[in-house]
């Protein structure tokens, strides 16, 4: 129902208690017109005569019975211990069509005063709570707009009635804010941690310093922290105290989980355990800042919502005709994950540079810190890791939750699979449907009692405690990740040979050999003996150049182009991308080739070039698995026809990457078929600036996809619109501000 359906279903409208939710809510009705009259009733008449005044009500009533008389809605929101009386007296002067909701912090014992002067909860009754406030009491501190982009839980019983639900829905909804469901006794336990507790210590700590005549100057000087913990205490009194004899249980269940914390801590601080308060500040700092992530509704870490999030993000491209200028584009995303797989397992201290501050490599770090590894960063790029040794990790609070990474969960599961506690690993939605069988299975063979969904794909549960025995295994696909998952799980088995059908990118492998464990790779075999002790050491990460392909791109196909791409890693395992467009024309240079830390890296200097259609030789493929989205755009832009076999692993990336792509491009006029395997793209070649049309595109969550079709837009006739933008943050968060500045006109909608 909505605000306009609203309109003439409510003529009398009674607020209990004019205070500051009360008075808000009173000031909304009237500014919204929702209803006819809005009656106040309060004990005070100073109150009532302070509503009236400031035309918060238009009418009062100091007795209950009187108030309610004809009322349609009634809206209870007095200190929440007076309910129970307050509804035996109105509960006979309520009509039957009466709808009769509130607003107290706690609902499960709301729910039971209804219980107890009804007989049972009235159908018409829907408990509710909204999420806003402040320090501030009284009517006259309400605004109409208190609620606006606030919560309020609505907590109706079952056989509620479901008019009454979506009238008091739609009320809120009408005063702006966003309206949960929940049933009552979570409700309790979530406000519990969420508000109750932060209050209960607020209070007692300005009470404690208060108390104590040497800590008086505290409040003369109180600034900054002071200030920010105890706001909350100035709220009022008779509320709280009310709202604490209401949620007891699940108060001092939180307040006991609390004390134990602050005693460990305490005992940190006496015994000087710098890594056990690094411990705990590293792990509570990452959490808020995951808490705002919520809070400003970004994909990462909100697995409820996140399918919600991504649409509101779309990439709106005006064409473009040029780019320039130099970059350096953010660290390698595969380097990234393992700096902090094999820091967090080495003896020492590991310090990186140039880590990816992108979701995915975020995710991995998390995941260590669940693990019980102290992390510090990132802080542009550098993170120290305090190494736990190969058997310190310790059981995680919770389900480890990887987010859009695939390669987090690939690699970890290797590696958990030989501790000595059971751990489950979940995903956002297109991780939960990417084939897990492929490391499950060989982990299996190495005795790890793994679980899949029935289709393979996550949550993947491992049971843990278990002796892995080592294994020969030759790989059905050419992934680095199954490589990976293998030789991480092999650290803590005899020995593990793993046989590659077409050479993988071997940054594991480099990383291991810079832990200092030895390592034999013969043509495309590597063997790994479990056991070794791997020693902290310092990593420089390259920039990505599979973010570095997006500019390569770019500078290829639109004429009159150049770009110095500074500091990029180029693996021979990951330069098919080079070579490809090498061999369809491109004008790529290598610059100031160097070592750094075992990873070779060049400056990349791409000017424009008539790029021609070419049969892409197979070989390649693995060499460049993640930049075939960005290839097939300067397929587009080729002479001539470009092919692509023996590339199935693409159906199978964080999209299905070969429908995904022949849909986009043929949505901006490109003659693009898929096959089972490949793509076969007609380019439409150098003689028109023009080749794409404008037009929409779905991204299907894909970072690469959402990137590639943006570099399009050089070659376009018109603005390209491309939706579900939100994981480009997974592998390159400055995506946007990036190719603005190399001229790529592209601007972020929130949809
Ligand atoms: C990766 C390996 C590749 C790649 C992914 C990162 C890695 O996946 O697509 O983005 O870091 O090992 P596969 O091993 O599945 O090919």
């Amino acid at each position: 129902m909505s605000a306009a359906e609203l309109n003439g279903r409510l003529s009398k409208v009674v607020i209990i208690g004019l205070g500051l939710i009360g008075g808000s809510f009173a000031r909304g009705l009237k500014q919204a017109a929702l209803c006819d009259q809005v009656v106040g009733c309060a004990r005070s008449i100073s109150t009532l005569e302070k509503g009236l005044a400031l035309g918060v009500i238009d009418a009062a009533e100091t007795d209950l019975t009187k108030a309610v008389q004809g009322a349609d809605l009634v809206f209870l929101s007095m200190p929440i211990g007076a309910t129970e009386n307050i509804l035996s007296v109105i509960a006979p002067h309520l009509e039957e069509h009466t709808i009769v909701t509130d607003a107290g912090s706690v609902k499960g014992c709301v729910v039971e005063a209804t219980q107890r002067v009804f007989g049972e909860t009235p159908l018409n009754f829907i408990p509710g709570h909204p999420i806003a406030g402040s320090e501030k009491s009284g009517v006259a501190a309400g605004t109409a707009d208190l609620f606006l982009h606030h919560k309020v839980i609505l907590t109706p019983v079952e056989n509620h009635s479901p008019h009454a639900l979506s009238i008091v829905r739609a009320l809120w909804e009408a005063l702006g804010a966003e309206v949960v469901l929940m049933g009552h006794l979570a409700h309790d336990k979530v406000l519990a941690a969420t508000s109750h507790l932060p209050h209960l210590l607020a209070y007692s700590l300005v009470d404690t310093l208060a108390k104590d005549d040497e800590n008086l100057d505290i409040f003369r000087y109180a600034a900054g922290g002071f200030r920010d913990f105890t706001r909350i205490a100035a709220s009022d009194p008779t509320m709280w105290h009310d709202i604490f004899l209401a949620n007891r249980t699940a108060t001092l269940e939180m307040l006991d989980g609390f004390t134990e914390g602050l005693s460990q801590l305490r005992e940190a601080v006496e015994t000087g355990n710098s890594q056990e308060m690094l411990g705990v500040f590293t792990r509570a700092q990452a959490a808020r800042g995951h808490f705002s992530t919520i809070s400003n509704q970004r994909a990462y870490l909100e697995p409820m919502s996140e399918s919600t999030n991504q649409q509101k993000t779309a990439f709106i491209l005006k064409p473009g005709k040029q780019v320039h200028g130099k970059l350096r584009v953010p660290g390698d995303k595969s380097i990234s994950h393992r700096s902090i797989i094999l820091g967090s397992i080495a003896e020492g201290e590991t310090h990186v540079e140039g880590f990816l501050e992108g979701e995915d490599a975020l995710a991995t770090l998390q995941a260590f810190r669940d693990l019980g590894v102290v992390i510090e960063g990132p802080h542009q790029g550098r993170v120290k890791i305090y190494g736990v040794g190969l058997n310190g990790l310790t059981a995680p609070p919770g389900d480890l939750y990887l987010g859009n990474s695939g390669t987090s969960m690939r690699l970890l599961a290797g590696l958990l699979s030989a501790q000595a506690f059971p751990v489950t690993l979940t995903g956002d939605e297109s991780l939960s449907k990417r084939p897990m069988g492929r490391v499950a299975n060989p982990l299996r063979e190495m005795g790890v009692k793994i679980d899949t969904a029935e289709d393979g794909s996550p949550p993947l549960k491992i049971k843990g405690a278990q002796n892995l025995s080592g294994i020969s295994y030759k790989m059905p696909m050419a992934s680095a990740q199954v490589k990976s998952c293998l030789l991480l799980a092999g650290l803590y088995a005899d020995s593990t040979t793993v046989i590659e059908p077409a050479v993988t990118r071997d940054h594991t492998e480099r990383m291991l050999h810079g832990f200092g464990v030895s390592i034999a790779q013969q043509g495309d075999m590597v063997t790994l003996k479990g056991g070794q002790t791997l020693k902290a050491c310092s990593i420089d990460i390259p920039a990505d150049i599979s973010s570095a392909a997006f500019f390569m791109v770019a500078a290829s196909i639109a004429p009159g182009s150049e770009i110095l791409l500074e500091h990029v890693g180029v693996n021979p395992t990951r330069t098919g991308i080079i070579d490809i467009l090498r061999l369809m024309g491109a004008d790529i240079s290598l610059q100031n080739t160097r070592d750094v830390g075992g990873e070779p890296v060049a400056d990349v200097l791409v000017r424009s070039a008539n790029l021609k259609g070419i049969d892409i030789p197979e070989r390649l493929v693995p060499l460049a698995i993640d930049e075939f989205p960005v290839l097939f755009v300067a397929a587009a832009c080729a002479d001539g026809t470009t092919r692509l076999t023996g590339a199935e692993e693409l159906r199978v990336k964080e999209s299905d990457r070969i429908q995904v792509m022949a849909d986009g491009l043929v949505a901006l006029g490109i003659d693009a078929n898929a096959t089972p395997d490949g793509i076969v793209i007609q380019g439409k070649g150098n003689k028109e600036p023009q080749v794409f049309t404008g037009g929409s595109i779905e991204s299907h969550g894909d970072h690469r996809i959402a990137m590639a079709f943006s570099v399009a837009s050089l070659r376009s006739g018109d603005e390209i619109c491309i939706e579900n933008c939100a994981n480009v943050a997974t592998s390159f968060p400055s995506f946007v501000l990036q190719a603005q500045k190399v001229g790529i006109q592209i601007s972020v909608k929130d949809i």
